[in-house]
């Protein structure tokens, strides 16, 4: 059993995200915020993780939570009036009953499990009651100050706002938001606490000083970008693209080749040897296989790319599949429930919805194809339109096996057409065509010979006058 619980911090009003959604419910790379200081407790095996919510943001961040993490032993405790991060922890340590706590913010989304297991690590060894991250940064503006005496001892962490003379607004090693202590000593130096600074607010940082006093509390420095707190929209920007860029190195670390810029959300997975090109956006529950491309400027969001399919450049993708050998685009759009089975093919300009293409069946231009299945080896010339909608219901469209659908025609669903039929170029199908059948549908072509100089010059006259 882990002696280590963890404690989120989640109840602050948020106020510069001027946004009607609680702060901590905002997305980055595709998961709220809050997801993520979770999730690290339940990677470094917390026994119980403790969120701190407002009362007005309990049930949404419950709900959350419950979604996000089925598994996990997570309990909300209600901080009444957000009366500082000190009053929070105050509020959620009732719900630990291990040795050791870990305290996060549920604003700092990069934070790692290899940073506390850091902590948790230095307290054990040199049997101290609080060890915490800090960072050395550049502008160390809004973040509290790690002071330390002449001998380089933690005394103190100052906030931002309380901080005396330009000393102390030089230091630049600010504190994380990150700590872990002994339980105990936690709950003896919470008690403690009072609000006596700039914005007359109960500090958790002020236990720092508290405990300090009679035995020695461990600064861990660790990497800057760790700490990223997100406070306002600017700040969310900067987290998400930290976000993006770790995750594209670490699939690079783990064989994908990367190029340029590309936004893979947290939870998207990509295989050894798949190829990303510049601009990729890969969004929700996607995954991608093994020697798969996905070129230039593609969205993919909530759909599986298998190994050795091809996404050309600015295709989208949603909610749909594409097994190996199948390629998409430029220029194409899958819509919600469309398959590609191996070998198939979407050209230029094709949108497809809630249709499945059988191995080998191409629709190489400018198609619509919806609520269809369309049979192996099948062609689709340019131009054709399933017509699925009457307005009110949508209706389907089957086509058989080897099957041959001439350019600008039209099937007018419902409609099934067999296998090795042929439609003939620039026919509306209205009723079902057999197998083997010819189906032809349109106006015979008139020529009326020399007409062309006749008309030209009708028309001209007519356009003079
Ligand atoms: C806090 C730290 C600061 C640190 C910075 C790192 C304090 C006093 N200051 O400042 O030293 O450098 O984080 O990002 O802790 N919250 C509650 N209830 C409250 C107030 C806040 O649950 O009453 C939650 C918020 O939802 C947020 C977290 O605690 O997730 C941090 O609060 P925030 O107000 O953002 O603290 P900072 O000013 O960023
Ligand atoms: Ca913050």
């Amino acid at each position: 059993m882990s002696e280590l619980s963890a404690i989120v911090l989640a109840a602050g009003q948020g106020k510069r995200m001027q946004s009607a959604l609680p702060k901590v419910l905002h997305l980055a790379a595709g998961r709220p915020l809050l997801c993520y200081p979770v999730r690290v407790a339940e990677r470094l095996g917390a026994r119980r993780v403790v969120v701190v919510v407002s009362p007005e943001s309990e049930a949404a961040i419950g709900e959350m939570l419950a979604r996000a993490f089925p598994g996990l032993d997570i309990v909300t405790r209600v901080q009444r009036e957000a009366r500082g991060t000190g009053d929070a922890a105050s509020a959620g340590v009732g719900a630990v009953d291990t040795p050791r706590t870990m305290i996060l913010y549920g604003d700092t989304p990069l934070v790692r499990p290899a940073d506390i297991a850091e902590l948790d690590e230095a307290l054990r060894a040199d049997d101290c009651p609080l060890a915490f991250l800090s960072a050395i940064v550049s502008d160390p503006r809004g973040y509290g100050r790690v002071l330390r005496d002449a001998s380089g001892r933690v005394t103190t962490i100052r906030e931002h706002r309380d901080l005396v003379g330009p000393a102390e607004h030089a230091v630049n090693e600010v504190n994380a938001g990150v700590y872990v202590a002994d339980t105990a000593e936690l709950v003896g130096a919470l008690e403690r606490l009072s609000p006596e600074n700039a914005q007359r607010e109960y500090y958790l940082t002020d236990i720092v000083a508290d405990l300090a006093r009679e035995r020695r509390v461990i600064a861990v420095q660790g990497d800057p970008d760790a700490l990223v707190g997100v406070n306002d929209r600017a700040q969310l920007r900067r987290a998400e693209q930290l976000l993006w860029a770790r995750k594209a190195t670490e699939l690079g670390q783990r064989g994908v080749t990367i190029r340029g810029e590309v936004y893979v959300d947290d939870s998207v997975s990509v295989e050894a040897d798949a190829v990303l090109e510049p601009g990729v956006r890969l969004r929700g529950n996607t995954s991608v296989g093994s020697g798969a491309l996905i070129d230039v400027g593609c969205v993919v969001t909530d759909s599986k790319i298998h190994a050795k399919a091809e996404l050309l450049p600015y295709s989208v993708v949603t909610q749909s599949e594409v097994f190996g050998g199948a390629h998409v685009g430029p220029f194409s759009h899958l819509r919600p429930g469309s398959t590609l089975e191996m070998g198939a093919k979407v050209g230029g300009f094709v949108e497809t919805k809630n249709t499945r293409l059988r191995p080998g069946a191409k629709a190489n231009h400018l198609a619509y194809l919806g609520d269809a299945d369309i049979g192996e080896r099948v062609n689709v010339g340019a131009g054709v339109i399933v017509c699925n909608y009457d307005g009110f219901r949508k209706h389907r469209t089957t086509v058989g096996a080897d099957t041959f659908i001439g350019s600008d025609s039209q099937l007018i669903a419902p409609v099934t057409i067999g296998k090795n039929a042929y439609v003939a170029t620039a026919t509306s199908v209205t009723h079902d065509v057999p197998d083997d059948a010819l189906a032809i549908g349109r106006t015979r072509q008139q020529n009326k010979l020399g007409y062309a100089t006749t008309l030209k010059e009708r028309l001209g006259q007519a356009a003079k006058k």
